[in-house]
């Protein structure tokens, strides 16, 4: 199995582009589905979650062309470096999306809503829980049935149907969830009438599927906020749409920077993105300016540990939780940080505390007390986030340090070793360790 060594203890100095956001390539490309005619997508992240992807859509009959390198000449995803990905929903010839895709990667559940709204029925296998809690899917599947959907559990599989078509209706969340809103808002843009989500997720990601989905001819209103209007219509059109950056990549390498105390150049993303993680990193000292196409994030000796929250977006997100609580480590004072979108995402907590990092969990707050090193140590990577966090906490500490399970990093971060490699750290894979 392959592991990253890092000798760390190096502070990081150059430039970062960020890719595409891997959370909003996922639902995009999902949106193939829905129709015959040609969804470009631009600034793709190369990612084993969107091969992943790929390979589910393709069996049920998604027609997916790739191509590498430099895209368009379109002013609105000028500078985009990713693959470009022409997907074509005409043809779908099986309405089930196996185990075996499911359980590598939970974003698959994403094709119900869709398959149901194309095809009148669907089959999905039900995700199961993971390394970060238990991740049930019963908010997509109600409000599913809210538009009309017939729906049983029956060996594993999400069976459902909707034998007279899918119907407007009034929806409230009463939990924000970032996959349950993407899953109504494909449905319901192909649903008979006008539906109406309230509490919805309004993180960028839904924003880029839905602004995605008015360039297909959907009609949806309300984006960025938490009242999402739909009035269905009879048929999407093709569309060339720009994946959003990755906020959490940018996020973790911003982490990067400051805490090896280093000053990293971060391209081709955006501030407004990733405002309450740039906000608390300014409040412990960090030096964050803006650029034409992203900003520049510095840090010297002396940053101070504060107290932060996870919360949906705007909020800190859940997933920078792993990634801040190493740099917690490296500040000076106590910090505490909260988890409150799942219930079990402090497993890198024991692997962290191999560094030498002093760490409490009390419930779902940790209680993190800064240390004057960090030592290298070999670690075991649980989900992709947390595997971040072993990553930026190899970087700053002093000392060799294995990173093991690297799979789980190449799910979210696209040639990690050769981004950070780029600002001078000294970051290898090694294979069959
Ligand atoms: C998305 O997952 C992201 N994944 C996650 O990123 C991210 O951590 C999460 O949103 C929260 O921001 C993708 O976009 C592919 P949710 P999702 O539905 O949609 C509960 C990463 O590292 N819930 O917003 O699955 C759920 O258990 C990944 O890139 C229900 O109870 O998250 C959780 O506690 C990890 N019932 C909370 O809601 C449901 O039917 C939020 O989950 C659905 C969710």
């Amino acid at each position: 199995m392959e592991a990253i060594r890092i000798q760390g203890g190096v502070p990081l100095y150059g430039e970062i582009t960020i890719g595409g956001a891997k959370n909003a390539a996922l639902p995009l490309m999902v949106a193939g589905i829905l129709s015959d005619e040609p969804l470009i997508l631009t600034n793709m992240p190369e990612l084993a979650d969107i091969d992943t992807m790929v390979n589910l859509l393709r069996q049920h009959g998604v027609q997916i062309d790739q191509s590498v390198g430099k895209v368009s000449n379109n002013l609105s995803d000028a500078g985009a470096t990713g693959r470009t990905m022409t997907l074509a929903g005409g043809n779908i010839t099986n309405v089930t999306a196996p185990y075996d895709l499911v359980r590598r990667m939970r974003a698959s559940i994403l094709v119900l809503g869709p398959l149901l709204a194309r095809k009148g029925e669907a089959k999905v296998s039900l995700p199961g829980g993971c390394a970060i809690g238990t991740r049930p899917v019963d908010l997509h599947l109600k409000a599913l049935e809210s538009l009309g959907a017939r729906i049983a559990l029956k060996e594993g599989y999400i069976q459902a149907s909707a034998p007279h078509g899918l119907k407007g209706a009034n929806i409230v969340f009463p939990k924000v969830s970032v996959g349950a809103t993407e899953n109504l808002l494909m449905a319901a843009a192909l649903a008979d009438g006008v539906t109406v989500l309230e509490n919805a997720a309004r993180e960028p990601e839904i924003t880029n599927i839905a602004e995605c989905l008015n360039a297909m001819g959907a009609q949806i209103t309300g984006l960025g906020t938490g009242t999402l209007r739909i009035k269905g219509v009879k048929s999407l059109n093709g569309a060339r749409v720009a994946v959003i950056p990755d906020r959490i990549e940018t996020g973790t390498y911003a982490i990067a920077a400051a805490i090896t105390r280093g000053r990293i150049v971060l391209k081709g993303t955006r501030y407004d993105l990733l405002e309450s993680v740039l906000d608390a990193m300014r409040q412990i000292g960090v030096i964050i300016e803006a650029t034409d196409d992203g900003f520049t994030v510095s840090a010297e000796n002396g940053l101070l540990g504060i107290d932060v929250m996870t919360e949906p977006f705007p909020g800190f997100p859940t997933d920078m939780q792993a990634q801040w609580m190493a740099l917690m480590a490296t500040a000076t004072g106590a910090a505490m940080i909260t988890e409150t979108i799942f219930e079990n995402r402090f497993m890198h907590v024991p692997e962290l505390t191999r560094f030498g990092v002093d760490v409490n969990v009390h419930g779902a707050s940790a209680i993190i007390r800064g240390v004057e090193k960090l030592s290298g140590a070999p670690v075991m990577a649980t989900d992709l986030r947390a595997s971040s966090s072993l990553v930026l906490a190899g970087l700053a500490a002093v000392g060799e340090t294995f990173v093991n399970r690297v799979y789980h990093l190449d799910r979210g971060y696209e040639r990690l070793e050769e981004k950070l490699g780029a600002c001078g750290a000294r970051i290898e894979r090694l294979s069959g360790a």
